[in-house]
């Protein structure tokens, strides 16, 4: 048949032959497949299945009242109930589902098969954590963390590195080709003084890389002398000129300036495990001057008081695409490189993560790149990924006892300080060796200061407390990097190793008890849960799953004992190898989430 094109997308992806399964997508393909025999008349409907609690069964489709609508205005009267019995009858024969029960106005709820369940399962233990299969490849640009030179790194750029690292850990994971771009600050008018300071404090920058050592002093001296000297100011919008055409005495000290910044924003990157390629806003010099000129060619630049102003239907505030002075700005770069991004690198898909401050902005940069031609947002998907300003635990804005802004690196050192205060008093000082406790102590410390960003819902404010993200029990790094450490030491203790686990079921695991079957059932749910994650980007939901995991590993754990031991003499008299290979699953399963949130688990805490 004539398929839509969709369909024709959708089939050419199934790449991966060794990929886990998707279960919750398999359904919806399934469900997919009914609508389309019952119902021909309808067409691109958007079919939802949802994983539910055992009660319900283990997923239900709820589309029936929707559809009966849709059929309503083609001229159908049906009630849900009739619309669910004509779709639960036409779902094709398949070796996923067990039974499809109608339930209440027409609901329609899914049980597995267990026959399934074991077989992915067993493939689960056998092959590892695999990315899922059927994920369309795409070449995915992220732009996040992005601090300015010569500025100090604040706690929002914290949170766009920890967000952003953990969005690229994901389309990686999932094989997309991931660019991560620190789209750094550092062409901006603060240059000029910056400049006309370093001209003075060390004169001859050129021929000497200029001391300059703490920036953020040399940034208030020439920022007092630029607000109070008119001379000194007149000086430094020379600077910028020389810089901006290019003058190689003040490129030498602006690379100067520039490599002071990038070795500070580098240690905090080193300390946090991140992976980022610089391209800032200088990189655009030179297209900035042909994207002026190509919207000056399509004659959508206004004149407003001597600047040159550029709007996006239905937005208030313009773009200000070049200064009275003839100047670039932020906005300028940032249409600069969209048009690199889409045309000159064709990304499929564009992600800025920043601070909900700029939706502004970014809404009229995508609307105005697409009044200029350069962006087709049914071809390329851009988004601007907001997250709300970090708090204090006054709920006011986030700063320390001792001055208006926290620096990053007194943050992190906070962080381990407190992670291993906590360590200390859990006495795991008493039974690990120092190498062990300092690995652990950085584990908890970095873990926690990007899982409690990570765990909540990034658009809303987010209050910045160690004393929360370091307690032990719910939701929370330490409990889980715990629990985690914990499953791991169970097949230590027990003596077998991974092979032993994997040769014992080779042939099957049954999941007999019903927590074992919850636990199978819900690892199985990863694939969908990641694959979930990519429709919003927002991250919560994994660590939502992630402690789901843990939470249901627990309630198998208290009732299948995995090793008997002799109670008087504490020997182990029986191991049961289908149990351990669910640990293992368990903990590879959590380890695979860790990995993607940008947390390094230890084996011993
Ligand atoms: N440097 C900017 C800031 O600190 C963030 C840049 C974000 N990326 C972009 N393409 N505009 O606010």
């Amino acid at each position: 048949d004539n398929s839509s094109p969709q369909n024709v997308k959708k089939s050419v992806a199934k790449s991966d032959p060794n990929g886990m399964v998707n279960i919750l997508g398999k359904l919806e393909e399934l469900f997919g497949l009914a609508i389309k025999q019952a119902f021909p008349e309808v067409k691109d409907f958007q079919v939802v299945v949802v994983s539910t609690t055992p009660n319900f069964g283990d997923y239900q489709f709820n589309g029936a009242m929707s559809l009966s609508k849709v059929l309503k205005t083609l001229g159908k009267s049906l009630n849900p109930r009739d619309v669910a019995t004509a779709v639960q009858k036409s779902v094709p024969a398949n070796e996923v589902i067990e039974t499809l029960d109608l339930a209440g106005p027409g609901f329609i709820n899914i049980k597995l098969k267990a026959s399934f369940v074991q077989e992915q399962l067993s493939l689960l233990v056998m092959r590892g954590v695999r990315p899922p299969c059927g994920v369309e490849k795409k070449r995915v640009m992220v732009d996040f963390s992005s601090p300015n030179i010569a500025k100090e790194m604040h706690v929002g750029h914290l949170r766009s590195t920890i967000i952003g690292d953990s969005i690229c850990r994901l389309l990686e994971f999932l094989g997309h080709e991931v660019l991560r771009i620190n789209h750094v600050g550092d062409w901006g008018t603060q240059f000029g003084m910056l400049l006309a300071h370093l001209e003075d404090r060390f004169p001859n920058f050129a021929e000497e890389t200029p001391p300059i050592g703490d920036l953020q002093s040399f940034y208030k001296e020439s920022k007092i002398r630029f607000d109070s000297d008119a001379d000194f100011k007149k000086r430094a919008y020379a600077c910028v000129v020389k810089l901006q055409s290019h003058d190689p005495v003040y490129i030498k000290g602006w690379q100067a300036i520039c490599d002071v910044s990038r070795r500070e924003f580098q240690k905090i990157y080193d300390r946090l495990d991140i992976k980022i390629k610089e391209r800032g806003e200088s990189f655009y010099q030179d297209l900035m001057k042909k994207t002026v000129q190509l919207l000056e060619e399509a004659g959508v630049l206004i004149e407003d008081e001597g600047r040159k102003v550029m709007f996006a239907p239905n937005i208030a505030v313009p773009l200000t695409v070049v200064k009275s002075d003839g100047g670039y700005t932020y906005d300028t770069s940032d249409m600069a490189a969209i048009r690199q991004r889409v045309h000159d690198e064709s990304a499929d898909w564009v992600i800025y993560v920043v601070d909900m401050g700029q939706s502004g902005h970014f809404e009229t940069i995508f609307a105005c790149a697409e009044v200029a031609g350069w962006l087709d947002r049914k071809k390329t998907r851009v988004e601007h990924v907001g997250f709300g300003v970090v708090l204090g635990e006054d709920r006011k804005k986030f700063k320390s006892r001792s001055s208006e802004t926290v620096r990053l690196v007194d943050l992190l050192d906070e962080g381990l300080r407190r992670a291993k205060e906590k360590l200390i008093e859990k006495e795991r000082d008493k039974v690990l060796t120092p190498e062990e406790l300092e690995s652990a102590q950085q584990a908890v410390a970095y873990g926690c200061i990007k899982y409690s960003d990570l765990a909540h819902n990034r658009i809303a404010d987010y209050v910045f407390s160690f004393d929360k993200m370091l307690e032990d029990k719910g939701n929370t790094a330490v409990y889980l990097l715990y629990a985690y450490t914990r499953i791991r030491s169970i097949a230590r203790t027990a003596n077998v190793t991974d092979e032993q686990i994997k040769k014992a079921v080779a042939d099957g695991i049954p999941l007999s008890h019903d927590k074992e079957m919850k636990l199978a059932k819900l690892l199985l749910r990863f694939p969908e849960t990641i694959v979930r994650l990519t429709f919003d980007l927002c991250l919560h939901p994994l660590c939502e799953f992630l402690y789901e995991v843990s939470t249901a590993f627990t309630e198998f754990y208290d009732v299948c004992y995995c090793v008997e031991k002799d109670r008087t003499t504490g020997q182990i008299v029986k191991i049961n190898m289908d149990r351990m290979a669910l640990c293992e699953a368990t903990a590879n399963v959590m380890a695979q989430c860790f990995s993607l949130l940008g947390l390094k688990p230890v084996q011993k805490m």
